[in-house]
């Protein structure tokens, strides 16, 4: 069975879509291939109205409606040109959506606790475009179950990462190799890491956001220089970090919550990224991305040394690898901080692409195998990544 998956995340940059090959049959968990990936960034109008529509001033609810609608569309050209590209015939697509509004954590609302989230680009569409079974809508599951709803992630790094491999590929952990700790960084928009201690069973998978991976550097861009993104970090790479900025912005209650905790354009947004250039005022704008930048890889080495370094058993140097995948990984200033920040961690810094999978695809093909469980009626949460009390079936299906 070949299942497209698609992810547009909350930098709003593009859609991302991966091609999969599961095996039909066979038993246990499915051992899957990836057969392309593609990017096909979003034309500046649509980003600029998916930014608009995730602020609430500017949001109008005819426009939601319609932006549901268009982002369907957008969804299907993406996938059908892909399979084009490379002959293949879709089976199934699992399809992220674009995220407008997630509060992971239950807050009051008309007397009621309620946690919620929403993503928008409908499914009923892109089955009735591409002709194809489509599971849209992931995290409300997850959400209905008690759980914060994300990350959703966990489920593809557990099977990809957790050492030693346990689906039938034999013998890479044997006695003269240790088994790793491993930690799958993903740096979106939203900075979040899976940690699976090795020899772990799916329950002791710990996975939580750290913070910003590119939001605030891509908004101070934005802001200071009309910029998407600071292009391979060379911005930054000339600036230096304001360190009594960083120290302020990371005694923030966020990044003191203990994990499962989830972030967002609500947290790490335009009013935050507004602070953030008032507490760096008059200083020079590379310092200014330096600093966005360190805030991002300090925020996860502090998460990783909190929540994360007590977990593994191993306390050995070099037994612990960080593999990190998302567009962030080419921002090589914040990888090469990243890797100076986790050295005296113990933690090798690695890219997800050394393990098979280009580190900007790896969103799209959890999101496929994640469809893939959905259609055979299978749970596919971490409940103890999102906090949900039970597993869950994920998503709704949209039939062709
Ligand atoms: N060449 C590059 N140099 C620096 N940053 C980059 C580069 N390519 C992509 N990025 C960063 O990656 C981001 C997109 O990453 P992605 O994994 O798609 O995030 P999301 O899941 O939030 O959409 C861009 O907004 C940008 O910040
Ligand atoms: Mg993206």
């Amino acid at each position: 069975m070949i299942v497209a998956g698609v992810m547009s995340g909350t930098s709003a940059d593009g859609i991302n879509v991966a091609l999969v090959r599961v095996p039909a049959r066979g038993r246990g968990r499915p051992r899957h291939t990836l057969l392309a990936h593609e990017e096909y960034p979003f034309p500046a109008p649509v980003r600029r109205a998916i930014l608009a529509m995730m602020n609430a001033e500017l949001a109008r609810v005819a426009d939601l409606a319609r932006l549901n609608f268009l982002l369907g569309e957008l969804y299907a050209e993406a996938v059908a040109k892909t399979a084009r590209k490379y002959r293949v015939k879709i089976d199934l697509v699992g399809c992220h959506g674009q995220t407008l509004y997630h509060q992971g954590t239950a807050e009051l609302f008309l007397r009621r606790k309620l946690a919620v989230t929403w993503q928008t680009g409908e499914g009923a569409v892109i089955a009735a475009r591409l002709g194809v079974t489509v599971v849209t809508d992931f995290r409300p599951a997850d959400i209905a179950a008690g759980g914060k709803g994300a990350p959703l992630v966990p489920f593809l790094d557990y099977l990809l990462y957790r050492d030693p491999p346990h689906d039938g590929r034999a013998g890479r952990a044997g006695p003269q190799r240790i088994a790793q700790n491993r930690i799958a960084q993903n740096l979106g928009g939203i900075a979040n890491l899976t940690a699976i201690p090795a020899f772990a069973s799916l329950r002791q998978v710990i996975a939580f956001d750290t913070g910003p991976g590119n939001m605030v550097i891509d908004a101070v861009m934005d802001e200071l220089f009309g910029k998407r993104f600071d292009r391979d970090g060379k911005v930054a790479a000339s600036g230096h970090v304001l360190d009594s900025v960083l120290s302020q912005l990371l005694r923030a209650p966020f990044f003191r919550q203990k994990p499962p905790r989830t972030a967002g354009r609500e947290e790490f947004g335009r009013e935050y990224v507004n602070r953030f250039l008032q507490f760096c005022h008059g200083a020079s704008k590379p310092d200014i991305l330096a600093t966005a930048t360190a805030l991002t890889t300090q925020s996860i080495a502090n998460a990783i040394q909190r929540f994360v370094l007590p977990r593994f058993r191993s306390r050995q140097r070099g037994n612990h690898q960080m593999i990190a995948s998302g567009g962030g990984t080419k921002n090589l200033t914040l990888m090469a901080m990243l890797r100076e920040k986790l050295a005296p961690l113990g933690v090798e810094l690695h890219v997800s692409d050394e393990y098979g999978i280009p580190a900007e695809a790896k969103e799209a093909v959890a999101f496929a195998l994640l469809a893939y469980e959905t259609w055979h009626r299978r749970p596919s949460n971490v409940p103890s990544a999102t906090g949900a009390t039970r597993p869950a079936i994920l998503g709704k299906i949209s039939y062709a």
